[in-house]
């Protein structure tokens, strides 16, 4: 027994923030924006809104599409980078909002590639049996943790939340592998310094701006393309597929380019290719259940087609699943 998707859903904030908005802060041109990163607008949440409201509304979504009530739900995974609160974390608030009153949950902290790390997760627990219905949510609120007056990075960001309604299912539907990797050596290639045990919260912390996240684009641009072609070569092998076998390929959302290098190094057409970025940005570990979503939704990927999902973020974390639709 494995595990499949029976119900899907997203949830983007309604606040739309275009590069035009974004030239107007910082030393930035749409032209610059959309010719590297090939993003057009981003979506955040409103000030005083919280961020579990995303996941709410996503999960709701996957459970409605999937005709299961909360009361059926017996795990909650949420996979973010930046919770609610760091204690507790997410899932609790998401749980609460979704009415999950008898489920156990949890957060994930995985880099871009949670929601990847989250589904193969829930692969093994469904498959040993320990649960049935399994809802994993992927949602970020990225704007809350950009430094707005950085134009490297604040271009980059939206906020989002999707998920996944999972439960068992026969051998050769659903997940068929998954392939987790990780580079502790690029640990600090994408990080956020302080606010965490290492560095509490300080006067000092917050004057150097040390609550925001800071990259190293580039590093993590070398990384990214080597890192998702490895993934997806050997999730592919692991399950004795080809290349040739996949209809789509969902990669996590961060810049087109990148998304471009990899399906050369893959031989796969951009027709192949589920992308959202240029309206949505950089949604983290959102980014790939929200473009499942849409892409399910809008009936661009029919029931049975061969999908892979591959995703790289800060840790370094890296990783691919396969699995039909
Ligand atoms: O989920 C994972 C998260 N992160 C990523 O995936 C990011 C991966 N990295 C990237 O996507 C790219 O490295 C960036 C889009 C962040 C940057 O693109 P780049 O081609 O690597 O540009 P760069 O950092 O080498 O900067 C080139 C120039 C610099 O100016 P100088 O030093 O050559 O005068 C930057 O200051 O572009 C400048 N620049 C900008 N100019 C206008 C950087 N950001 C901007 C901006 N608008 N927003």
């Amino acid at each position: 027994m494995g595990a499949r998707i029976i119900g899907t859903g997203s949830y983007l904030p309604p606040k739309c923030l275009t590069n035009a908005d974004l030239e107007r802060m910082v030393d930035t041109s749409d032209q610059w924006i959309v010719r590297r990163t090939g993003i057009r607008s981003r979506y955040h949440l409103a000030e005083g809104q919280d961020p579990a409201i995303m996941g709410i509304e996503a999960g709701k979504n996957a459970l409605n599409q999937a005709m299961v009530s909360p009361e059926q739900v017996d795990l909650l995974i949420v996979a973010s980078n930046f919770p609610d609160m760091i204690c507790p974390g997410s899932a609790p608030f998401i749980a609460a909002g979704l009415g999950l009153d008898h489920a156990p949950f949890f957060d994930l902290k995985a880099g871009c590639s949670g929601f990847v790390y989250g589904l193969a997760i829930a692969d093994g627990l469904i498959s040993s049996g320990l649960f049935h219905h399994l809802l994993l949510v992927g949602t970020e609120a990225l704007s809350r943790v950009t430094d707005w007056s950085d134009r490297k990075t604040c271009v980059l960001f939206g906020d989002g939340a999707g998920a996944v309604l999972l439960e068992p299912a026969p051998p050769g539907e659903g997940v068929l592998s998954s392939a987790l990797y990780g580079d502790h050596d690029k640990a600090l290639l994408l990080h956020l310094p302080a606010g965490g045990t290492r560095r509490p919260a300080s006067h000092k912390t917050v004057e150097a701006k040390e609550h925001y996240l800071k990259m190293e684009g580039a590093g993590v641009y070398r990384s990214a393309v080597p890192m998702m072609e490895q993934a997806t070569r050997e999730v592919l092998a692991s399950a004795s597929l080809r290349l040739v076998d996949v209809d789509w390929l969902i990669p996590h959302q961060a810049n087109i380019r990148i998304i471009d290098s990899l399906i050369q190094h893959l031989d796969f057409s951009r027709e192949q290719v589920i992308i959202n970025l240029d309206r949505v940005a950089n949604t983290s570990t959102a980014s790939i259940p929200i473009a499942l979503d849409e892409a399910l939704r809008s009936g661009r990927i029919a029931r049975g087609d061969l999908v892979v999902l591959t995703a790289f973020g800060a840790g370094a974390t890296y990783g691919a699943v396969v699995l039909r639709a």
